[in-house]
């Protein structure tokens, strides 16, 4: 190893030593780099400083350099092709670490050497992130005539070479401008991989010139249910980034339809613009579910001329029929020269088959094969369109459902279904690939809330139950953002910052004893850089409270934020808190009952989300006077079916499945579908005071204690966690549970903490 290198803190401060730029700036680079040396001084970078590129191929890397420069400080430095002394790229592809990078820099120039263009490109954002934040900002660095940088050494490689970020442009349309907007993001923090999903029921994207119907008319749409709740949300949550933008509007014969698609060009220019970020992009066209868009405009390539909806799904194609494979090769014949990159994503996730079930084509094409029933259809499908990409020379993702009914050997799964536990093992004991998206930590179209980003910085990728030779099989991780409840750019920004950072620092490679306290540290500099990038960030969050907190006599309201420009207003009269409402300073005292909701307000006056949180004033709850001697520990499960949209009137109308005594509060074992489950028992607390209850569900939940309203987590939502207390008298509390899953793939989990915070277990009876 280079004696210049030390396996460092990553944190340090570098100051500037020169009157015109006078700053102190924290050495904080997210994703952590492997080695670093300790900073001896600075180097100075000048309006007469070339960029230098010692091979042909990194000319666009070299102007990403000169740019970002320019941009800021508005000289006009130009790249040279050659060594220089001044900032130089170049391209070792003897470089042990695959896509590693090197960055050196001393007194005279500074020096990046990247294993691959890629690398060279990681180099050029640990620049980046050594550069003031004002290097974001146009003219940001006007004033100065010259920019300092630490000296300092770097040896830096990624550990998972697939580091991802996957956008859905089909629930809401997102225009070629906001997408290369997101690669500059994603390139900022090392990310390589966008995976654009570019088909599904609400909309189909790309142009098809052989199908022209599939964007004149499956483009556009009247706006459906998740539209209008996007509004809704705009007006209750005054919350503008919830608005459609006008722009992707239009009025045809009387009616408004929204939508949207890119043109063949335009999909070759976003592809190069990410190619010269260093990111490879994946286009999806999901089949062969989620294609409604396209069978409401070409209903032959359905089992029954028509599009529609099943139990749970849209009615997919039919693949007994030999013209839907060609439709199907078709529109590939006319993406793949617009993706140069060998990996093709082919969805195949979620597939309703009852319509095969009835199909004489697709029941022929069963018998035909030889095969055994519809999940065996569904991967003889996607190894017919595997074998068409290969011949191509491609390769194939799927969802992890691809693993049902057959995986062919070469295929990649995209790990999404966090339920099926097994599906990263299934995949690698078949010696088949993986690409982590675990729904419950990297679906950043899930709401966030205080504990979502400790989850996902502290999701272990190797995971459990693999041998050393499998976890050579995960490819990386992703995160995929779904956009129902995303229809703008703002609203994208808010949902994927900070979290991307959190994937970009698990997929780069943590350190031994990496942890979430220094992440967050060393993020904090990041927020001010986003600030001047016009980022519309989440802010750190709010802590210091439960959604209810229970107090006997009187209590302190103690609200923190770790985002020191944070400004906290607040309300008690159930108002949303705007700009007006009062001023958060430091702890209230309470001895009513009160309802508070906070606010916070980013440096440039515009408003985070609110959080609602009740101050409850109670007794302890008398104890049961049942006597426990007839009781067995555990709690009476009744399961039913139904299709329910919350917890109330929870057995009217429902079917009894099962009823057994259970000894733990979880979903049994092979449950799954429209599911109900009610716990009843007794809850056995061992003093008088205080308790806390974590109640997460996906979707919705209630928790009843004595009749009493605990936890509220109901309604129909991605795993949510709702924290509550509740005072109680030592004894036996009767306690029910109500939970309910809308589709597969549900989560619940209930904690009870004592008065002192430990963790009670067996407190159950029936
Ligand atoms: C998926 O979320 N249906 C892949
Ligand atoms: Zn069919």
């Amino acid at each position: 190893m280079n004696k210049k290198l030390i396996l460092g803190a990553c944190l340090g401060l570098l100051f500037a030593s020169c009157s015109t730029d006078k700053f102190e700036r924290e050495i904080a680079l997210v994703p952590q780099v492997k080695e670093m040396s300790p900073v001896r001084g600075v180097y100075t970078i000048k309006a007469t400083t070339p960029v230098g590129y010692a091979q042909p191929d990194l000319l666009p890397a070299a102007e990403l350099v000169s740019e970002m420069i320019n941009r800021s400080t508005g000289w006009d430095i130009k790249p040279v092709n050659g060594t220089i002394q001044g900032i130089n790229l170049s391209v070792d592809s003897m470089m042990p670490e695959k896509n590693g990078y090197t960055l050196s820099i001393d007194k005279e120039s500074v020096e990046i050497i990247g294993q691959s263009y890629e690398g060279v490109i990681s180099g050029i954002q640990t620049l980046r992130q050594l550069l003031p934040p004002a290097i974001e900002l146009e003219k940001g660095l006007s004033r100065h005539n010259q920019i300092t940088l630490p000296i300092i050494d770097i040896k830096d490689n990624p550990t998972y070479q697939w580091r991802g970020m996957m956008l859905d442009v089909s629930r809401h349309f997102y225009s070629v401008e906001e997408v290369k907007e997101l690669l500059d993001w994603m390139s900022l923090y090392k990310m390589n991989k966008f995976h654009w999903h570019l088909t599904d029921d609400q909309g189909w994207r790309i142009e098809i010139k052989q199908y022209p119907l599939l964007t004149e008319k499956g483009a556009w749409r009247k706006f459906n249910s998740h539209d209008k709740s996007c509004l809704y949300y705009a007006r209750h949550e005054d919350n503008p980034d919830f608005n459609i933008p006008e722009e992707h509007l239009k009025v045809v014969a009387g009616d408004t339809l929204y939508g949207g698609y890119y043109t063949q060009e335009q999909i070759k220019d976003v592809v190069s613009y990410a190619s010269k970020l260093g990111i490879d992009v994946i286009p999806e066209i999901d089949m062969p579910g989620h294609f409604s868009a396209a069978i409401a405009n070409y209903p032959n390539i359905s089992c029954f001329n028509q599009a529609g909806w099943g139990n749970v799904f849209s009615a997919p194609i039919c693949p007994g029929k030999d013209e839907v494979i060609e439709f199907c090769q078709n529109v590939y014949d006319e993406i793949m020269p617009l993706f140069p990159y060998e990996y093709y994503h082919l969805g195949a996730d979620e597939v309703e088959k009852i319509n095969w079930k009835k199909c004489p084509n697709c029941q022929k094409r069963i018998k035909d094969q030889g095969l055994k029933n519809e999940e065996e259809l569904q991967s003889w499908f996607v190894h017919q369109m595997e074998d068409y990409l290969n011949s191509k020379g491609k390769k194939l993702i799927g969802w992890d459902e691809i693993i049902e009914g057959g995986l062919s050997e070469t295929s990649t799964i995209m790990w999404w279904r966090s339920w099926v536990k097994d599906a990263v093992n299934q995949a690698a004991e078949n010696g088949n690939e993986s690409i982590l998206t675990p729904n419950e930590y990297f679906y950043f179209d899930y709401r966030p809330d205080a504990g979502t980003l400790s989850k996902v910085y502290n999701f272990n990728p190797e995971l459990d139950g693999l041998t050393p030779e499998q976890k050579d099989l995960i490819k990386g991780v992703q995160a995929n953002v779904w956009c129902e409840w995303i229809p703008s750019q703002e609203r994208l920004a808010y949902m994927i910052f900070p979290r991307m950072t959190a994937t970009a620092e698990i997929g780069w490679g943590k350190k031994p004893g990496a942890d979430f306290e220094d992440y967050k540290k060393r993020l904090m500099p990041h927020y001010d850089r986003w600030d001047l990038m016009s980022v519309n960030y989440r802010m750190p969050d709010l802590t210091g409270f439960h959604a209810t907190n229970v107090f006997t006599d009187s209590a302190k309201v103690d609200v923190k934020c770790d985002f020191p420009h944070a400004v906290i207003r607040y309300t008690t009269n159930g108002r949303i808190p705007d700009e007006n409402s009062l001023k958060y300073e430091g702890p209230i005292s309470i001895d009513t009952t009160t309802h508070f909701i906070f606010r916070t307000f980013r440096p440039n006056g515009s408003k985070d989300e609110f959080v609602h949180t009740s101050y409850v004033k109670q007794s302890p709850a008398a104890s049961s006077d049942v006597s426990k001697e007839n009781m067995k520990q555990g709690l009476n499960l009744k399961s039913y079916e139904k299709q329910y949209k919350n917890c109330e009137d929870f057995t009217k109308g429902a079917k009894l499945l099962t009823d057994s005594n259970v000894d733990t509060i979880a979903i049994p074992e092979g449950a799954s579908g429209h599911l109900g489950l009610m716990f009843t028992g007794y809850i056995e607390i061992p003093s008088d005071g205080i308790y806390t209850f974590k109640l997460l569900s996906d979707d919705g939940s209630r928790l009843y204690i004595n009749d009493y309203l605990v936890i509220d987590n109901d309604g129909p939502h991605a795993p949510k966690e709702v924290v509550g207390q509740y005072a109680m008298k030592k004894g036996l509390h009767p306690l029910t549970l109500y939970y309910f899953d809308g589709n597969n793939g549900g989560s619940l989990k209930l904690q009870v903490l004592s008065p002192e915070g430990k963790e009670l277990n067996d407190i159950f009876l029936n």
